[in-house]
């Protein structure tokens, strides 16, 4: 199966994000972007690709080790675009974060590494994808998105989730396959 490590988002966030991503399919359309539905929404900690069913109860334990911490308080960021805003192929929200989140990245990469996923080589950016590109993005298409970037929110990060990734002809369905609630055991 498909796999990636994700943190689920507080429920305030996602209808932030939801109500932002409704008003930029009315402002950019449907034909140059692909919305990821709001209940997809996620931020991605580790793409995994290809894992066996024999490797989940390692990658829990990686999950687990990661999660030995309090809640991570977060805050919608402003708008953005991989790999830049003359050629965006990702739309995103930013995230603003304390330290805690990247040493908790970088702590799960840590423990992944160890059972053959190799990290990402590009720099970890925590970030909310909301639309891909399908390469036909206007120019200016993003500058004209950051009217509509969402509400500084607040919230709190408390739950990492591995999500199996089916792609089927109408997106992809994530099923979460193990839940894990940050909480710190000191
Ligand atoms: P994203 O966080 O920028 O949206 C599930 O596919 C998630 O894993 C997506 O949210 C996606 O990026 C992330 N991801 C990272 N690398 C990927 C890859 N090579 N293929 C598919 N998804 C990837």
């Amino acid at each position: 199966m498909r796999a990636f490590v994700a943190f689920d988002l507080p429920g305030e966030l996602r209808q932030e994000l939801a109500a932002v991503s409704r008003r930029l399919q009315q402002r950019l359309g449907g034909a140059a972007w692909r919305w990821v539905p709001p209940e997809n929404m996620h931020l991605t900690l580790q793409f995994l690709g290809e894992v066996a069913a024999a490797q989940v109860d390692g990658i829990a334990a990686a999950m687990r080790a990661a999660a030995d911490r309090a809640p991570i308080p977060v805050r919608l960021d402003g708008l953005g675009a991989f790999p830049n805003s003359r050629r965006p192929r990702v739309l995103w929200a930013g995230l603003a974060a304390p330290p805690e989140l990247a040493q908790l990245h970088a702590q799960l990469e840590t423990a992944l590494g160890e059972l053959g996923f190799p990290p990402e080589r590009s720099r970890f950016t925590p970030h909310l994808t909301l639309a891909r590109g399908r390469g036909l993005a206007a120019p200016g298409a993003v500058e004209l998105a950051a009217a509509d970037a969402p509400q500084p929110l607040g919230g709190s990060l408390s739950e990492i989730v591995l999500f199996e990734s089916r792609l089927n002809r109408r997106g992809a369905v994530y099923n979460p396959l193990v839940r894990v609630e940050l909480r710190s055991q000191n």
